[in-house]
């Protein structure tokens, strides 16, 4: 019975150990075995650290740093630390946030407010990016109404600078670029993209999310970070490769009044002042304190050591690819991911699948993670992938990781695709994708039972959900993606 119905508390060792079984079926967040979602360092002391800080912090609000001054010296020591690695210089400033997601939110609002205040005849702002930038991007346009423009790219996941330039014109409130893009690994071409940008008076973002705590120590980068001329903000994520716990990111801007732009600042309402520069009102410190403590513990040298990890692990891993018949790496990565991809220019009969690839994994004990291929408004697709992200920890069994690649490679060789194309096209056939009409939940359910992915648990075949996803209208996979979430967490 759940601890929740019983009418009189339960004992905490009881709900500590119900916790404990719950998370023992968890895929494992230690140990690099899921190269996707976690970020293990490696070093237990970090966590130790992180533990012991964000328990300090844990009764503060966040949203009042004038009653809680010790948030704001926290903030200010990251944010400082963050721009020195960033090569932001004086004149960056910024704020922490919950996560990448709302870091993009807030510097696409920032962009789009003052576009409005250059704009005051009106009209609808565009969202320039491509078609790597991560989805963060298209729920900000969503949220702040801008119209998305995202830019083709190569099929092996480059993203063309002049294909972004060309499409820059005066509806567009901020150009994207990533450092590196989360689906492909590659970097985007920065430098040029910015320069353009600043020519036509255009805010440029660097989405550094994924890279900001990594590309620092990366040798032989063009640059990409704010020594490029015309990026005026970046996010870089500390619960990504700053070893942080979840929920706590940076985001910079260039120039004071850029960032007060982010801010929302209210005195019209019954109550007291309110001053936010994120989108929650109170929110919790934790995160913030534990990213402090290991900044503050590994400082710029940590982070150099670890990223040496992830250079010798990146290589290994590419070395390993390279001597895989049938399977090979997406374009040219830059820094802690790579994607997999079949070797188009195999016979059929020996191409490594990577949905199966990634199927094959889990019984050997990995994760990697399936990306569903994509028909860009160009006609060129993109093929469907695996994506690794490589944590320091993996070093210390990279030899287990790049055998389990080897057999689990030759146990699919060959193995033709997943294929879901019947059951797209009996969607279709009931009128599914026309016109924009989407399943409702009881159907969506009905249609995820019979393609039997109903129940998706930790570590089962995807290569058939995927394939389904990838071949329906996106507006339908999107109705049975979120019935299938939601069913999840209904009560049951
Ligand atoms: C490049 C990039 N931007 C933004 C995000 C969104 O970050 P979050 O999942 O922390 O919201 C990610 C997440 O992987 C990312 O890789």
């Amino acid at each position: 019975m759940s601890v929740a119905r019983r009418s009189a508390g339960a004992d905490t060792d009881e709900i500590l150990g119900r916790l404990r079984a719950l998370r023992a079926r968890d895929a494992p967040t230690h140990g690099g075995r899921v190269l996707s979602y976690v970020y293990d360092s490696g070093r237990g002391e970090l966590d130790e650290l992180a533990d012991a800080a964000a328990s300090l912090a844990r009764p503060l609000n966040g949203l009042d740093p004038t009653v809680f001054p010790s948030i704001a010296v926290m903030e200010r020591d990251l944010v400082g630390f963050t721009r020195r690695v960033l090569h932001g210089g004086r004149s960056v400033v910024g704020s922490i946030t919950s996560g990448g997601t709302e870091s993009c939110l807030l510097a696409v609002k920032t962009a789009r407010d003052l576009w409005r205040r250059a704009h005051p005849e009106g009209g609808r702002p565009r969202l320039l990016t491509s078609t790597n930038a991560h989805a963060a991007f298209q729920k900000a346009a969503l949220l702040f109404d801008l119209d998305v423009d995202a830019v083709p790219c190569c099929e092996n996941g480059a993203v063309r600078a002049a294909d972004l330039v060309e499409r820059m014109g005066d509806d567009v409130a901020m150009v994207v670029v990533s450092a590196p893009a989360y689906p492909s690994g590659v970097l985007d071409p920065i430098e040029e993209v910015a320069a353009a940008a600043d020519d036509r008076g255009i805010s440029c973002h660097v989405d550094a999310c994924f890279g900001g705590f990594v590309l620092p120590w990366w040798p032989g980068l063009p640059r990409w970070d704010f020594r490029a001329r015309g990026v005026t903000s970046m996010s870089a994520d500390l619960h990504k490769f700053g070893y942080a716990p979840k929920g706590v990111s940076v985001l910079l801007h260039r120039g004071r009044r850029r960032h007060r732009a982010q801010f929302f600042a209210t005195t019209r309402w019954a109550g007291y002042p309110v001053v936010n520069p994120t989108l929650l009102g109170s929110r919790s410190a934790s995160p913030l304190a534990a990213a402090w403590a290991i900044t503050q513990h590994l400082g710029e040298r940590g982070y150099a050591e670890l990223v040496g990890s992830i250079q010798r692990v990146a290589a290994a891993v590419r070395t390993a690819v390279d001597g895989i018949r049938g399977l090979s790496v997406m374009g040219e990565p830059t820094g802690p991911a790579m994607t997999l991809v079949a070797d188009a220019s195999a016979p059929p009969e020996q191409q490594v699948d990577p949905y199966h690839l990634a199927d094959a994994l889990v019984g050997r004990g990995w994760r990697i993670q399936h990306q569903p291929g994509r028909l860009q408004s160009d006609g060129v697709r993109i093929p469907h992938s695996a994506h690794l992200t490589f944590t320091p920890v993996l070093e210390q069994r990279i030899t287990e990781f790049t055998d389990a690649l080897r057999s689990a490679s030759d146990s699919v060789r060959g193995r033709p695709r997943a294929n879901a194309r019947m059951l797209a096209a009996g969607l279709r056939a009931l009128g599914y994708g026309e016109g924009g009409r989407v399943p409702g939940p009881a159907v969506s359910w009905r249609l995820l039972r019979l393609a039997g992915a109903d129940a998706v648990p930790s570590g089962r075949p995807m290569a058939q959900l995927m394939a389904l996803i990838e071949q329906l209208p996106p507006p339908v996979a999107e109705a049975l993606l979120t019935e299938l979430l939601a069913r999840g967490s209904e009560p049951r």
